[in-house]
């Protein structure tokens, strides 16, 4: 069985990778307001993966026989700067889910709960992956700016995205 302490996380934890969702899906707005479509579409994947996170958390608690009790979900920002910015914002965040992920961790080494901690061994690499992915995206808009071709060949590049195949 889970901890209460572990469950509560846990449950917290849906919260985040929803409000992940949340974030990404209001970038992907205003992405899509401004007629950038490759990078609307690169941060609606983003969204999606996100759910799918949650999910993961959400069928853990269920197969360890306890209950999922659902938070409230904050209202996300709904006005951005440049593009860099946002991206900015998405690493800066990622950051912190990285911050959460290990922080529950840390809680089940000292609990010795090993099947939870197989369990966010997955999450341990995706949060390589998802910091990896943002912060490329930051340096690259720094290195080639926002204006002009430039910003249109990476929209294009970014518009290739391809939903991940889910290895459950
Ligand atoms: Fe679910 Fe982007 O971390």
């Amino acid at each position: 069985m889970l901890s209460k302490t572990l469950v509560d996380e846990m449950n917290e934890q849906i919260m985040h990778e929803l409000y992940s969702a949340y974030l990404y899906l209001s970038m992907s707005a205003h992405f899509e307001a401004r007629n950038l479509v490759g990078f609307a579409h690169w941060m609606r994947i983003q969204a999606k993966e996100e759910v799918e996170h949650a999910m993961k958390f959400f069928d853990f608690i269920n197969d360890r026989g306890e209950k999922v009790m659902l938070h409230a979900i904050e209202k996300p920002p709904a006005e951005f700067k440049s593009v860099t910015s946002i991206f900015e914002m998405a690493l800066e965040h990622e950051r912190k889910v990285t911050g959460r992920i290990n922080h529950i961790y840390d809680i089940a080494v000292q609990e010795k709960d090993f099947a939870s901690q197989a369990f966010l061994d997955w999450f341990v690499t995706e949060q390589v992956e998802e910091e990896k992915s943002a912060l490329q995206i930051v340096e690259t808009l720094k290195l080639v700016g926002e204006q002009g071709e430039a910003l249109l060949i990476l929209d294009q590049q970014l518009g290739e995205r391809e939903e991940e195949e889910d290895e459950d």
